[in-house]
């Protein structure tokens, strides 16, 4: 009989159960929400990116369907043939509005913008300066480019500068960090970043994941944020996090965009959206710039369960944005944490090594805009209860 030559799969995986670390995918049968079934039971979702409750708003819907209705429901084509649909190029001249920049460029998912831009615009003869805690599709990026990676310590500008300091004068140099890191919630030093880029002639780039629709004037991000504007040569952002569908995008220079067109590979070997995503992107930058209200209470809602788990004694790390970690070290004792939560009908995951450190593992939370105050109170009680029951406040 042949022996599964996979077999050390499941043994890793024992392995993994043996640590407490071994998770299976909870289940939503309903819609993301602030509160979904999940697993088959009704909790406060604590654990989305939804920051502005975008994912199930009646106007996205209603674009979505239209566009359904109108151009179907695929693309057929990768976007150098024949997949790109009008609605495509309106998205990017839209974002690039947003984004005060010359032009814009959509890939399929924040992952493969970010993947498929530092892979594209680098080569082997090149070097990364990269923050330790940057997002995996930059270092998959960086990887992908095999251009030499120089990492400095987290947020730390001057180990930075040591670093680019003593680079040869010749090699191309990108300077890239996350605008908001996400599993921390706090944020790249973007002003000293840029005067360093400036200074050493580096290429300076910033994933905005999760800082789109969050962060700056109606959303615009963290270059807005900390006023930076024409100090970034290469902003990240996604559609798939507070703008509630699926994508990411770049925004930059016409030439900057250009290239990626004609270079970055996820835009060139893999179909584009269909329409109805970009369908309800469009919708989504709109409602930014009609509603800003909304992300005021998502920070209102920030605020409000910030402050409650740290009366309640809770470590929250260093967060600045509404994505608040609850570290606990340990890692089977952060899954330990999101298990009972659960229990206690809260739904915040765990997160452990590889994702984060292995003595910092933790509960990682979200709100949203949409969480009523009730839901989180319910939410601030389950973790104080829990929190004593395992000693950690
Ligand atoms: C910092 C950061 N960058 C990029 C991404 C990828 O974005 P997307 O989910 O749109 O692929 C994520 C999402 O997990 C992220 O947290």
């Amino acid at each position: 009989m042949r022996t599964d030559p996979l077999a050390y799969l499941a043994a890793e995986l024992d392995s993994l159960g043996a640590q407490g670390l071994r998770r299976s995918l909870r289940e939503l049968t309903g819609e993301q929400a602030h509160r979904s079934v999940v697993d088959g039971r009704s909790v406060v979702n604590l654990s989305s990116n939804n920051y502005l409750g975008l994912t199930n708003h009646p106007s996205l819907k209603a674009r979505a369907i239209d566009a359904i209705e109108r151009l179907g429901v695929g693309s057929g084509s990768v976007r150098t043939i024949a997949g790109t649909m009008a609605i495509h190029t309106e998205l990017e001249r839209r974002l690039a509005d947003f984004k005060q920049v010359e032009a814009v460029v959509v890939f399929q998912s924040g992952f493969t913008a970010n993947a498929g831009t530092v892979s594209s615009i680098l080569t082997k003869e090149d070097i990364v300066i990269s923050d330790e805690l940057n997002h995996a599709s930059i270092i998959d990026g960086c990887r992908l480019s095999r251009a030499t990676i120089k990492v400095f310590p987290h947020k730390d500008v001057d180990a930075a500068r040591a670093i680019v300091r003593d680079l040869p004068a010749g090699p191309r140099k990108l300077l890239i960090t996350d605008g908001v890191f996400s599993m921390d919630g706090d944020l790249g030093p973007l002003p000293a970043l840029c005067a360093l880029a400036e200074e050493y002639g580096c290429i300076m780039m910033v994933d905005d994941a999760h800082a789109s629709g969050v962060f700056g004037r109606n959303g615009r991000g963290t270059v807005d944020h900390f006023g930076v504007h024409g100090r970034v040569d290469v902003q990240v952002g996604t559609l798939s996090k507070a703008v509630g569908a699926l994508g990411g995008y770049v925004a930059g220079s016409r030439a900057l965009i250009d290239f990626l067109h004609h270079r970055a590979r996820p835009f060139l070997f893999s179909t584009s959206h269909p329409p109805a995503v970009a369908a309800a992107c469009l919708a989504a930058i709109e409602l930014l710039l009609a509603e800003p209200q909304l992300i005021e209470r998502l920070w209102d809602n920030t605020r409000f369960f910030q402050a409650g788990l740290k009366t309640l004694g809770f470590d929250t790390g260093l967060s600045e944005s509404p994505i608040t970690p609850v570290i606990v070290g340990d890692g089977a004792k952060a899954m330990q944490l999101s298990d009972r939560l659960f229990a206690e009908g809260v739904f915040a995951q765990g997160i452990a090594f590889p994702t984060v450190a292995r003595d910092r593992a933790r509960v990682r939370t979200i709100v949203t805009a949409t969480h009523t105050r009730d839901e989180l109170q319910f939410a601030l009680d389950a973790f104080g209860k829990v929190g004593r029951e395992l000693g950690l406040v």
